[in-house]
């Protein structure tokens, strides 16, 4: 194949193409994407110049045009099957159905799924395991890991399952090159803003903070109503108040996973050199996603929230598109015409 030629996709649950800001660069081109959230639609439209198609189960699937990859992050919902290995015909009636059913029409050389780590577990693993086995009856090689964003060079713990299925062979994930060090939240701070501080006695820092495996480092906690109903002493830091939202983490370590369902934006950290909590802005959110800071944001606020906890880890997706590219769309080396000897002809007087 040439090279230079970009490889065509679709991006399918586009939320606001998070994929796309990862495999564009990387020499991949967009030539269709579905998403029915009119908010994302309008995020989408302002960021790549195009409207996604609407709702997935809506669109007519045979005027997508040609691609060689589908790529969806797409919602998790359960299957209703009776322990039949159906195939693909398991997934009736869930949008990963759809899927299916562009993959079965189109046959494109890869699919890339993304999913929440929760996937794997999901109704005892059966999810999990239908996915895989509708894959594999379309004609797969399947193959999936969790990959955590703190592993390619942003500072959040943000575990997601990726699944890549292709018709050629298994996408060998030990080649994905993770980032050496994982950057500190400081490194990811903005310098100017319109920051929100908390007062002193909205928190409590807490003695003796101690770095986690995640990376990350909780300091702190809000103060909330449940102090009034009392508790026992030098038990605080076991209280429920101190679930997120409620914790506050230093800038020294990585910052735990943005969550979809946050839509105020209460993250806090702690800032050293000040002595002030401050929540975390919008615009650092986007950056610990590893958005380009010329990305165009939802005006609302919780709508913002809301798409960029939905969204993917984009320096991750990038080391993805490379390594995709690289083990399925790399001309294969052909190895070095063995070049033909010539007989090396000795005067016959000499052999006798
Ligand atoms: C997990 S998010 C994917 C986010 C995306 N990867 C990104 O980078 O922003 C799933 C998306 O699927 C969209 N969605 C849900 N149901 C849909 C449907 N029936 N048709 C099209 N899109 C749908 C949601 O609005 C949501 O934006």
């Amino acid at each position: 194949m040439n090279e230079n030629k970009p490889i065509k996709f679709i991006d399918i649950f586009a939320g606001i193409g998070g994929f796309r800001l990862g495999f564009e660069p990387v020499g991949y081109h967009c030539v269709y994407s579905c998403e029915n959230n009119p908010h994302c639609q309008a995020v989408y439209t302002q960021n790549f110049a195009e409207t996604p198609a609407g709702d997935i189960t809506q669109i007519d699937i045979k005027k997508i045009p040609d691609f060689s990859i589908l790529i969806a992050g797409f919602p998790c919902q359960p299957f209703s099957i009776c322990g039949k290995r159906a195939g693909f015909n398991d997934t009736r009636g869930t949008l990963f159905f759809h899927i299916c059913q562009i993959i079965q029409l189109h046959q494109p050389t890869v699919v890339i799924l993304e999913n929440v780590k929760h996937l794997l577990h999901h109704d005892q693993g059966r999810t999990f395991d239908v996915i895989l086995y509708a894959l594999e009856d379309l004609g797969y090689q399947v193959n999936y890991k969790l990959l955590n964003a703190k592993d390619f060079g942003v500072p959040q713990n943000r575990e997601r399952v990726f699944i890549v299925a292709s018709l050629s062979q298994k996408f060998d994930f030990t080649k994905l090159e993770p980032n050496a060090v994982t950057p500190k939240l400081k490194e990811y701070l903005v310098e100017t803003g319109d920051f929100e501080y908390l007062n002193p006695e909205e928190y409590t820092l807490i003695e003796n903070p101690k770095k986690q495996d995640s990376g990350l480092i909780f300091v702190g906690y809000r103060n909330k109503g449940i102090w009034r109903k009392g508790i026992r002493p030098n038990t605080k830091h076991l209280s429920r108040v101190h679930r997120q939202p409620n914790r506050i983490y230093s800038i020294e370590g990585v910052h735990p996973t943005l969550p979809s369902q946050e839509t105020s934006g209460r993250f806090f950290i702690y800032l050293p050199d000040e002595n002030r909590v401050r929540k975390l802005t919008l615009q650092e959110c986007y950056k610990i996603m590893g958005f380009p800071d010329d990305f165009y944001i939802h005006p609302n606020s919780s709508e913002a929230y809301k798409q960029v906890g939905n969204s993917v880890c984009i320096p991750l997706v990038k080391e993805l598109a490379h390594q995709i590219k690289q083990q399925f769309f790399s001309p294969v080396e052909t190895p070095a015409k063995k070049e033909h000897r010539q007989p090396i002809l000795v005067p016959i007087q000499q052999l006798l």
